[in-house]
């Protein structure tokens, strides 16, 4: 049969699409339809951004777009190649020399992004012999990482120290991994890594720390493994993302130089992959110097974070992230439209990315946030939670397997 009389299925018949269809009824009865539309700029201007990572205001800082500009015009728009073929240039050097620097690791090792990161370090980590215990609430990528990495699993509760020692103390694996965020990215509450550091070093373990809202938030910008006296301990390594506090895009893995040569050769992720954009690297390179040099942006942000707390009402997490919950998706919804009509923009956590089935309003605070911005924000959020209140147990059982969308 000539090409041109081939008989082509027409859309919206066949077992996928109904499927598809079916998929799409129950995410619009749920109220977990997303959508990523662009935001237009003039009017993101004239909207107070409670919902964005950028918590630092680097993203827009003069040094930092200058810094992606001049790397562009010597380096070009794109690495064109894999770090391991000729992609490596001397802003992933730099970068990941500042960010030692900022954090107190020995070795660090540029992704394209810290959800690669993290697929990266577990897959290159993992396998048979090493045991992954991950807290309940850890973000996406390294649950992802979990079960690409073909090692077995433990999920703990979160928060659950005990439950952290019987996994370290029943495995079967000669070695272990426990995975844990400083700062947690929905409910903003941090990890007791001081505790889990000891446990780990009493069972030979590691403890990798997703610091990707730590750094260039807690420990004055360093993080708060750096806070915790951890920096460069060994049995500790981090992952970060360059795409919140630092303004940029990519992602990091920091740890001795031993674990970044094993990465460089057996991290799938960094080697099968066209290396970090050069404007990103560079412009997270400054960000990184910046952070380091000035502490008082860092501080900005903390006293911002609490004072939003404060005209909340609502017990203030030790990050930038700010966590209000709702009694449902639909209402989380409702409330995040209505305080987006009033010009407020605040993140809308529901199904599946909350891990323990709250719907939630997410409120980030920034360095540059003004107190008669935060009032205006404090005052509708008041509202907002007063018409709907939270009634965690009518939640219960939702957004438990995230692929239930
Ligand atoms: C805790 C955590 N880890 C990893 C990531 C992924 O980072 P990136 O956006 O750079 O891929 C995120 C981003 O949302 C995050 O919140």
């Amino acid at each position: 049969m000539a090409a041109a009389d081939a008989v082509l299925p027409t859309a919206g018949h066949g077992a996928m699409e109904s499927w598809l269809q079916s998929r799409s009824d129950v995410r619009e009865r749920r109220g977990l339809v997303r959508a990523a539309s662009p935001i237009r700029l003039s009017a993101a201007g004239a909207m107070l951004d409670l919902a964005s990572n950028d918590y630092l205001g680097l993203s827009r800082d003069p040094r930092v777009t200058a810094a992606a500009v001049d790397a562009v015009q010597r380096y070009g728009a794109g690495a064109r190649a894999s770090r391991v073929v000729n992609g490596t240039l001397p802003v992933h050097a730099e970068l990941e020399k500042q960010l030692c620097h900022l954090t107190g690791a020995e070795s660090a090792l540029a992704f394209s992004s810290g959800y690669l990161a993290n697929l990266g370090v577990l897959g290159a980590l993992g396998g048979p012999g090493t045991l992954l215990i991950l807290d309940a609430h850890v973000h996406a990528s390294l649950l992802d990482a979990a079960r690409l990495s073909r090692s077995p699993v433990a999920i703990v509760p979160h928060g659950d120290l005990g439950e952290v020692a019987t996994a370290l103390q029943t495995r079967t694996q000669p070695r272990a991994v426990v995975v844990v965020e400083s700062l947690y990215s929905v409910l903003g509450d941090g990890a007791n890594l001081t505790a889990l550091a000891a446990l780990c070093a009493s069972h030979d373990a590691w403890l990798l720390v997703d610091e990707a809202h730590g750094i260039g938030v807690a420990g004055a910008g360093r993080g708060a493994v750096h806070a915790a006296g951890l920096a460069g301990a060994g049995n500790v390594l981090l992952t970060v993302t360059l795409s919140k506090a630092l303004g940029a895009q990519g992602g990091a893995v920091l740890g001795s130089a031993a674990l970044r040569e094993h990465l460089l050769n057996t991290a799938r992720p960094f080697i099968f992959d066209t290396a970090l954009a050069p404007a990103a690297a560079a412009a997270a390179s400054k960000a990184a110097q910046i952070i380091a040099a000035d502490p008082t942006l860092v501080a900005r942000l903390q006293e911002n974070a609490a004072t939003l707390a404060r005209l909340c009402g609502i017990e203030r997490s030790p990050g930038a992230v700010q966590s209000i919950p709702m009694v449902s998706a639909d209402h989380a919804v409702r409330a995040a439209a209505g305080l987006r009509a009033a010009g407020v923009r605040v993140g809308c956590f529901r199904p599946p990315s909350v891990p323990d089935g709250v719907s939630r309003l997410r409120v980030t605070a920034q360095a540059d946030l003004t107190p008669a911005e935060m009032e205006y924000a404090a005052g509708l959020l008041r509202t907002v939670a007063r018409a709907h209140p939270a009634n965690v147990s009518e939640q219960a059982g939702l957004g438990r397997n995230r692929n239930d969308i």
